[in-house]
């Protein structure tokens, strides 16, 4: 007897009806797999207000592929310019001695932060030209400060009235214009948002009541998040100021959830990891950990370094010398730390009271674009290899990616080796199918290196033919491996 004639016998029903029963189950349960997957595919997955649901959303592809973002700081701060963004806490909210002193040395008495708005005038911005710099420096996004800490906002913000660009300082839709620019490139247009503001009365009340109200969030955080939102479409939310509080107080899942769900920007936007005190390293969407975040190991998350390219400052400061921005040798050396180890960099340059790229900045940007227009293709839509770094080289760093034959090897060589003999531990001479330098058209040749490895002979070439001037890259052909993704 079969278990269905047994059932059958047991409840006193035909063995027809119960093997009826069971193929209508299977056939539903195979339709919910089947809706299951299209709806991913489609993008009308709900995610619950709840971190588990939340985290569980895949990152959209764009992001990963991308690498490498500008960062921008532009605010108020950006006039006094001095010290670094956090002017007016350090000044007001710190009473550090050198910005009091720098107050009393060039300012009338009673001189307050707001009297700084006027004079954030922006006359010689050209959301065009700032375009062009920042396509030109081969990154993929860009990510400007819509409202930092001061709670200045760059767009006409009917939640900020009088402490925006509209009404104060330039007169104009200093986000809208930028959006408007970055749209007609290939960069993707992304948005920085503080949910704190230092000096704003509602949320000082709500802190005053350790987060048990919420008018802050009601009347300023939650109505400005949905202003940029429908208003600017951006694909980037990178939240900051999050740390006084839990994500329960900034209400960040019900906004995150309704951002994936039924937000315009829904199936391509990507956030960060800084939607409450709880948050960093742990939820939401690429981890951000730290500011500088570069830990040099493989981590088996999507995540971001953001750093700055003046050492000290995010945002514009007239006091900064020479040495304290970062050569383009080191720049790089970041770019390549950084992606080899699973994340993308997003690299800051802060821009003045007037509407300016510094000099000195658009020159690294431009640098940044000349290398990587040699050097792209180790960069953009790679993954990290078996190797994050080399093992017998210091300043090697890998990369790979595949195609229907190959796994490329992309070795990054940050310091040229004496003799131009490099030494490579991580590359088993069993694995080399070929090998070439990006940008360069002559042979490279290599032989067994004991006990392990292989040791490069780097072709000789005359200045004018040297496919770049700060880091050069190494293309090796490998076996293809199955294992593509190392995170
Ligand atoms: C949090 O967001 C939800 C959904 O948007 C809303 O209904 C709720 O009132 C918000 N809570 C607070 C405290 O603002
Ligand atoms: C590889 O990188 C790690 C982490 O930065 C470092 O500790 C190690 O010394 C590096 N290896 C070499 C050979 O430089």
């Amino acid at each position: 007897m079969s278990w269905e004639e047994l059932l059958g016998k047991m409840l006193r029903i035909p063995v027809k009806v119960i093997r009826l029963a069971l193929y209508c189950l299977l056939f539903l349960s195979v339709m919910e797999v089947v809706v299951y997957i299209s709806g991913v595919q489609s993008g009308t997955v709900r995610y619950k207000p709840t971190w588990e649901s939340l985290d569980s959303r895949p990152l959209p592809d764009w992001y990963d592929d991308a690498k490498f973002g500008i960062f921008m700081h532009w605010g108020v701060y950006s006039v006094p310019s001095y010290g670094s963004e956090w002017f007016w806490w350090n000044w007001q909210g710190q009473h550090k001695v050198d910005y009091e002193a720098f107050m009393r040395a060039n300012y009338r008495p009673g001189f307050t932060y707001a009297d700084f708005g006027p004079d954030f005038t922006a006359e010689f911005y050209k959301p065009k030209h700032w375009a062009n710099v920042i396509a030109s420096s081969g990154a993929k996004y860009v990510v400007l400060t819509s409202k930092h800490h001061e709670g200045y906002t760059l767009w006409p913000s009917k939640y900020s009235w009088n402490w925006n660009a509209k009404d104060v300082g330039s007169g104009r839709d200093l986000l809208g214009d930028l959006a408007r620019a970055i749209r007609k490139t290939d960069v993707r247009f992304g948005l920085y948002f503080s949910l704190y503001e230092w000096f704003n009365p509602l949320y000082l009340l709500d802190k005053k009541n350790r987060f048990q109200t919420s008018q802050y969030i009601d009347l300023v955080m939650t109505p400005q998040l949905s202003e940029i939102v429908n208003n600017y479409r951006p694909e980037v939310i990178w939240a900051d100021g999050d740390w006084e509080a839990f994500s329960s107080y900034w209400n960040s899942t019900n906004f995150l959830s309704w951002l994936y769900n039924d937000s315009p920007v829904k199936d391509t936007v990507v956030t960060n990891d800084r939607w409450g005190k709880e948050c960093r390293c742990t939820h939401g969407g690429f981890y951000t950990c730290d500011d500088r975040y570069n830990p040099g190991h493989l981590v088996k998350h999507k995540w971001e370094n953001c750093m700055t390219i003046d050492k000290l400052s995010w945002g514009y400061r007239r006091d900064a010398s020479l040495s304290d921005y970062f050569t383009i040798e080191e720049l790089i050396k970041t770019l390549m730390e950084t992606v080899s180890c699973g994340g993308n960099l997003l690299m800051n340059v802060g821009p003045t009271h007037d509407g300016r790229i510094a000099p000195i900045f658009e020159e690294r940007l431009r640098d940044m674009g000349k290398w990587l227009s040699v050097n792209g293709e180790a960069v953009y839509a790679s993954r990290p290899w078996v190797h994050q770094n080399d093992s017998v080289t210091k300043d090697v760093w890998y990369t790979s990616k595949s195609d229907a034959t190959y796994t490329y090897v992309y070795a990054t060589i940050l310091t040229w080796p004496l003799g131009n003999k490099l030494q490579l531990g991580g590359v088993r001479p069993s694995d080399v199918k070929g090998m070439e330098m990006l940008g360069y058209s002559g042979k490279v040749s290599w032989t067994e290196r004991v006990p392990e490895g292989i040791v490069v002979t780097l072709p000789t070439f005359s200045p004018a033919d040297a496919p770049c001037q700060w880091a050069w890259v190494l293309k090796i052909s490998t076996p293809l491996s199955r294992k593509l993704r190392y995170y």
